[in-house]
């Protein structure tokens, strides 16, 4: 399938255009606001290069968009993919507001078009390892302690940018969401409360979550870019703990080890390397060939509607009165 990248992000370069690469894509047409036809494709890859998105979505003759640009233009740039028939890939958040990713949805269900948000490390195996662990226990996790954080960016990042979608909610967000339908059976929380706990220039550049779960199940979690580098995920329920190291961006070329302990029983169970955006793009091709790309726009939305009550939550807090102390 040809593919039309639209923004030659750090991402892109990084993730997107190898796992497109080792899947056997070959033609990629790329258009790049500020590098033009500076970019580099993989070996034994081809395409046109644009400088600019409206040309490129009005010449290409590529099947697929992947909208890979600041969050804050996400929204307009798979309209007018969708709008030209295309099917979409967007990066996480697809959109800024749940509105917004209901209209998409209605317009690539209108389309006939996929349209697929890249929140991929659900993608990477180790999340079936982890589930046919609890599985073969005969347990189920219930509670999960996360926290994906990275030192300060430099201060031109887009992520320091209210109007450009900055923001660690909008970030990072998504990776605390997506847990439930991960890892607990696709529930939905009961409750969300956040609290940013710092904030950069315009930006909240940290939160804190606790949510909860049906069936007395639930999530705390540190998001952030201000404390070290940190992307470990503990999956805890009766009887059985595992310890994921790597568990947001999990890389492509290295095995995952994962820390099992079962009662006294504690040992390591390593996960071949794995590329989960190869694993997403694979499933993503595969739901279009079938022509059954309904479910990954369910789930684009049914995350926005999550990112969005997270936001929410975030937006009001609830400090302690000093009568309660
Ligand atoms: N799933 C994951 O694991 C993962 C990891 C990291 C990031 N992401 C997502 O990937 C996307 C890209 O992130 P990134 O850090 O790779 O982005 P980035 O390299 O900072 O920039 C992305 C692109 O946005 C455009 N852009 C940059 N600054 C802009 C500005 N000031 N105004 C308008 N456009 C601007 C440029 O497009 P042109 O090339 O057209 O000039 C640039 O190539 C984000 O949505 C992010 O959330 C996902």
């Amino acid at each position: 399938m040809k593919v039309l990248l639209l923004g030659y992000s750090s991402l892109a370069r990084r993730r997107v255009l190898p796992a497109l690469a080792s899947l056997g894509v070959r033609d990629i047409d790329v258009a790049s606001v500020s590098r033009g036809a500076d970019v580099a494709l993989p070996p034994g890859v081809t395409g046109r290069c644009y400088d600019d998105y409206r040309v490129a979505l009005a010449r290409t003759d590529a099947a697929l968009a992947y909208v890979s640009t600041v969050n804050s233009t996400h929204e307009e740039l798979a309209e007018r993919a969708l709008e030209r028939g295309l099917h979409v890939a967007v990066d996480k958040p697809a959109c800024l507001s749940v509105d917004a990713s209901r209209r998409l949805v209605q317009l690539a269900r209108k389309r006939g078009c996929c349209l697929a948000e890249a929140t991929v490390y659900a993608y990477h195996p180790l999340y079936r390892e982890v589930r046919r662990i609890f599985g073969d226990a005969g347990r189920a996790p219930t509670r999960l302690t996360a926290a994906f954080s990275f030192p300060p960016l430099t201060a031109d990042n887009y992520r320091y940018r209210a109007a450009l979608g900055g923001g660690s909610l909008l970030d990072l967000g998504p990776y605390a969401v997506t847990l439930g339908r991960v890892l607990l059976d696709g529930a939905a929380p009961e409750s969300i409360a956040c609290r940013v706990v710092e904030r950069a220039g315009e930006v909240e550049s940290s939160f804190s979550v606790l949510m909860t779960f049906p069936g007395g199940r639930s999530l705390v979690g540190h998001y952030g870019m201000t404390t070290g580098y940190q992307n470990r995920l503990d999956v805890l329920g009766p009887d059985v703990a595992v310890t994921i190291d790597r568990a947001f961006s999990p890389p492509a070329d290295l095995p995952i080890q994962l820390g099992v302990a079962e009662r006294d029983r504690r040992r390591t169970v390593e996960v071949p390397a794995a590329d989960s955006f190869a694993e997403f793009f694979r499933s993503v091709f595969g739901a279009i060939a079938r022509g059954e790309h309904d479910e990954l726009a369910a789930t684009l939305l049914a995350d926005a509607a999550l990112l969005n009550e997270l936001r929410r939550a975030a937006a009001t807090p609830a400090p302690l009165t000093s009568s309660a102390l």
